[in-house]
């Protein structure tokens, strides 16, 4: 933090003595709860943040860098649940890079020692560490880093881990040495950390429902699971338990990086001391480089950030390590980290925030979903204001109270999760979470979604203002009618306007009856983009304005836009308005199958469920769902209004388009020159083939563009036939042998 205050002033270095005391306090408290007591209450970013502050004031002012400073620790205190072991050789940490230049800089003060150092590159795996001992080949000892000299003892825990052999593998090229200890680091997949979670919430439902019951007859409730708010987490709390028949349900790797002290065993390059390491039948890394440039270094550290969940188990970075041994030496440590080593950090995925309210949205199909309020704060890239909680035993399940602080999450894709409660953050001042029994937009008495369902929904599909602002949204979107100028505001103000006093759509039976004598009048309510809450004006009213006239009342463009593109509408595909009409289960896949096969909406309508049922694609839910949803009264309706406007009900088979590409399967990644995403996979469909959008064996193309990701390489592992835009063409033009002929993948 920057003070008016010089920093070389006797002012200036009693704030910094003071700010330092505090932080060093925080550091170290944070510290403790991490590594001791497998329970941090701040984010691993956070803790970082608080440790480089705390390093900067000491890299200013040296004479606070006291050999007690958190800076200079490795790991925490011990428990008491273990017994106390020392490592033969320290368990150093690794100083962190968080960005280019922190690394640039590290390779300067590498190269300008040893000028002909050779980086080796591996993923910093997120879990924690484990010394192994063996002597003679044989696994005496596992035990947790501690504070780097002294660890906890747990053998018979380290023992459960499939991954970790009791006994090395002898062998002519790198015999066994006579004393070992081995490094690495224990993790939890997360495959095996989603599902552990997941099992524990059902757990959780379970003890809820018995303690629905138990509170009924006066007896004590049994305690909730508490989730793990990450696979680090779940690794550590899993590896330390007291009984280790418990950490052997638990599905644990690990995957070793260094040795530490040894007898009989002198490599030259930390590399060579992977290949005995594997040689012996440790679990070595598969994913290490070796480079000579610091721009491979870059290319390595990006290729992974980017890639960084093609990865059974988290990274939280790229350690850098320099392969020589004997550069290593004359590099040397410091206490607490080694020089020759970095790990370069990605920014987090996971922070904790708070969460100041749980409210309620219902969707268009008239789910009722509690969703988390949070104080906006920065995931991966992006801030998250929002995230579902699905329902209300989830929202149980997690354990989350109003006003909790909680750790969120936006692991692998790009929806932000609340994963559970920050625990020992907690004031007293939360509250729990009660399920409104009421729609909170149209009040009508909520009810399950199905018999015996947990979610819930609003019964008024047809008048209540969220579904049918929902539906419209939907409906208008770019998987419908695509119509620009009809975005979600503008739904907003079609369905719920300030004035007039009747929306000029009661449903969406009436949009192409909309007219400019019916959009001028509509005002709306001004909201703020960010909070949702209406703007004030200066005498504190909200603010209402003409959302289609301008102050002199005339049309404004959103309005000629609007009702030009709805005219264009009426002859669109006929997938587009199948899919539009909200019919439970019909999404894009369904409603493509559908007008294929029919050609005509009545045509569809008129089918019988078994005839429904047998198309390729769709099958008795759907058929069932179709045939429903085409007897309630006021959907047909909604067709006969559209029908009397001149919406087009019929497709015309695409003229002059050959059915070549029947039986094909394509796959499209990257940006293809000379077409969008959806234009390249209608080519193909209009052709009979299928898009799909993922690479297996059963695919016959990856069409591949610009940029193309990990699809490409998933590609490549498989052999499949690759088609760069020329080859796209072909398989177009002249179907799947000759597109053969131009593919670039093994099988081509
Ligand atoms: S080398 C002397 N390599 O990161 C160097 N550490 O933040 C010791 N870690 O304590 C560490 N992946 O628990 C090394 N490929 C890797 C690693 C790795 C994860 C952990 C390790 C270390 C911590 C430092």
């Amino acid at each position: 933090m920057k003070s008016d205050v010089a920093a070389d002033s006797p002012e200036g270095f009693e704030s910094a003595r003071v700010r330092h005391e505090e932080l060093a306090a925080e550091v170290e408290r944070h510290r403790q709860l991490y590594n001791r007591d497998d329970a941090p209450v701040v984010s691993d970013a956070e803790y970082d943040a608080l440790m480089r502050e705390l390093m900067a004031l000491e890299d200013e002012h040296p004479v606070l860098r006291t050999q007690d400073s958190p800076t200079q620790a490795v790991g925490g205190d011990l428990s008491e649940l273990f017994a106390a072991v020392e490592h033969a050789e320290p368990l150093l940490s690794l100083d962190n890079a968080f960005g280019e230049a922190d690394l640039t800089a590290w390779a300067h003060r590498v190269t300008t020692e040893v000028p002909d150092a050779t980086y080796l590159c591996e993923l910093k795996i997120d879990g924690l560490a484990v010394n192994l001992t063996y002597e003679n080949g044989v696994l005496v000892r596992g035990a947790t880093r501690g504070d780097g000299r002294t660890g906890e003892d747990i053998t018979p825990n380290v023992r459960t881990i499939a991954d970790v052999p009791h006994r090395l593998k002898d062998n002519d090229r790198y015999p066994v040495p006579e004393f070992l200890e081995v490094r690495g680091e224990v993790y939890m997949s997360t495959s095996s950390f989603e599902r552990l979670n997941a099992d524990r919430m059902a757990d959780n439902e379970r003890i809820a429902t018995a303690n629905a019951e138990r509170a009924k007859e006066g007896k004590r409730q049994q305690k909730l699971l508490p989730m793990y708010a990450n696979p680090r987490n779940a690794a550590a709390g899993s590896l330390r338990q007291k009984d280790a028949a418990e950490t052997a349900k638990r599905a644990l790797s690990m995957t070793v990086y260094g040795v530490g002290a040894r007898r009989g065993f002198e490599p030259t390059r930390q590399s060579e001391a992977y290949a005995a390491l594997a040689a012996w039948g440790l679990p070595t890394s598969a994913y290490w480089k070796r480079v000579s440039a610091l721009d491979d270094v870059k290319a390595y550290v990006e290729q992974y950030h980017e890639r960084r969940h093609d990865v059974v188990h988290e990274i939280d970075g790229v350690v850098v390590k320099i392969d020589e041994i004997v550069n290593q030496r004359r590099l040397g440590s410091t206490t607490r980290a080694p020089r020759w080593a970095i790990a370069y950090k990605y920014p987090p995925e996971e922070v904790t925030t708070r969460l100041t309210n749980i409210l309620v949205s219902v969707g268009r199909t008239g789910r009722a979903t509690p969703y988390a309020v949070l104080e906006p704060v920065r995931v991966a890239g992006s801030e998250v204001e929002f995230a579902t909680l699905h329902n209300q035993d989830v929202v149980r399940a997690k354990g989350v109270l109003i006003g909790d602080r909680v750790v969120v999450r936006k692991a692998g894709d790009v929806i932000p999760e609340v994963v559970g409660p920050v625990d020992g953050a907690r004031t007293g001042d939360e509250r729990e979470f009660v399920m409104p029994s009421n729609c909170p937009e149209c009040g009508t008495g909520l009810r399950p979604m199905s018999e015996g369902d947990v979610d819930l929904r609003c019964p008024n599909a047809r008048s209540c203002p969220a579904q049918l602002r929902e539906r419209l949204a939907y409906l208008t979107g770019r998987s419908c009618l695509d119509i620009d100028g009809l975005g979600y505001v503008a739904c907003a103000a079609l369905t719920q306007p300030l004035e007039p006093a009747m929306p000029p759509l009661a449903d969406e039976g009436d949009l192409f009856d909309l007219t400019m004598e019916k959009l001028l009048p509509i005002k709306v309510v001004v909201r703020d983009p960010d909070t949702g809450l209406p703007r004030k004006t200066e005498d504190g009213e909200e603010k209402v304005v003409s959302f289609f006239a301008n102050d002199r009342g005339e049309p404004k463009e959103n309005a000629t836009k609007l009702l030009a593109n709805l005219e264009k509408a009426k002859s669109t595909q006929l997938w587009r308005i199948v899919n539009g009409l909200s019919i439970r289960h019909v999404g894009p896949v369904a409603a493509r199958a559908l007008a294929t096969e029919f050609g005509d909406l009545d045509a569809i309508f008129a089918a019988e469920e078994e005839r429904l049922a047998a198309v390729d694609g769709v099958g008795s839910t759907i058929a069932a769902a179709v045939r429903q949803w085409h007897e309630e009264p006021w959907h047909r309706e909604i067709l006969e209004k559209w029908r009397a406007a001149g919406v087009v009900f019929t497709e015309e088979p695409a003229e002059g388009v050959a059915k070549n590409l029947i039986g094909v399967t394509t796959v499209i990644t990257g940006s293809l020159e000379g077409w969008t995403r959806d234009g390249a996979a209608e080519a193909v469909r209009v052709r009979g083939g299928k898009v799909s959008g993922s690479v297996s064996k059963k695919t016959s193309f990856v069409v591949v563009g610009d940029s193309p990701g990990s699809k490409y390489d998933k590609a490549v592992k498989l052999g499949l036939p690759i088609l760069d835009v020329d080859g796209f063409a072909e398989l177009l033009e002249n179907g799947p042998e000759a597109a053969m002929e131009k593919s670039i993948g093994d099988a081509g």
